[in-house]
């Protein structure tokens, strides 16, 4: 059964070195935004915020901060996945509004108690980072659909990324998204088996 979507989980993997005369395109960008708003997170609380950078100097920055890996120091734009971890206080403006959305007209209390329940159990922070990396695969595997190349880079200097992306204290940058047209043939993808 023919399937764009596994198409495009098919087509994509992690390009290591991008051609240097291939900009993204405004409608290229905001198609990988779009995919990255669209993707599913616990409690419909969205807890990202996603950064574009096209500018040379601070690509360079980021590369640098990525520890000069040739998918950073090559790549035409990053998106970079940051987590709002200070936003997810329980008695948050940010948590309250999105509840109110996510009960859709309906008393949004239950959710809130669900939610203070779950903060009582575990780290929020780390939980946050882990809901940033549904979105990051919305967007590698539309950026396959585009025909674009990419990289997660998880790879980096935290402080520094932090810095590059002038971050607010309570923001956790979780993966940097190396964007371009990849310079070399696709490798042999290497996975187990399915059994
Ligand atoms: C969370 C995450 C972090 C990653 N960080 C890096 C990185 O810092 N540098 C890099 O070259 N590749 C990085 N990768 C890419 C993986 O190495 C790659 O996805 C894996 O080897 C499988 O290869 P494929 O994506 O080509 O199928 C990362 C992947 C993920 C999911």
């Amino acid at each position: 059964m023919p399937s764009a979507v596994l198409d495009a989980i098919q087509q994509r993997y992690a390009c290591r070195r991008f051609a240097a005369d291939r900009p993204l395109s405004a409608d290229e960008l905001s198609t990988l935004l779009e995919s990255g708003r669209l993707a599913p997170s616990a409690f419909g609380l969205e807890p990202w915020r996603f950064i574009v950078v096209t500018d040379a100097a601070e690509r360079t920055a980021i590369a640098h901060a990525c520890y000069d890996q040739p998918a950073a120091s090559t790549a035409a734009a990053f998106i970079a996945i940051v987590a709002l971890v200070a936003a997810l206080d329980p008695d948050s403006d940010y948590v309250r509004a999105r509840f109110e959305a996510e009960a859709r007209g309906t008393d949004p209390a239950p959710i809130f108690e669900a939610y203070r329940a779950f903060c009582q159990t575990g780290s929020v922070a780390e939980w946050a980072c882990g809901q940033c990396n549904f979105a990051a695969a919305h967007m590698l595997l539309q950026a396959a659909h585009l025909g674009l190349g990419s990289c997660p880079v998880g790879g980096f200097d935290a402080a520094a990324l932090a810095s590059a992306l002038r971050l607010a204290a309570g923001e956790t940058p979780v993966l940097v998204i190396a964007l371009g047209q990849c310079a070399d043939a696709a490798p042999q993808r290497l996975r187990k088996p399915l059994t």
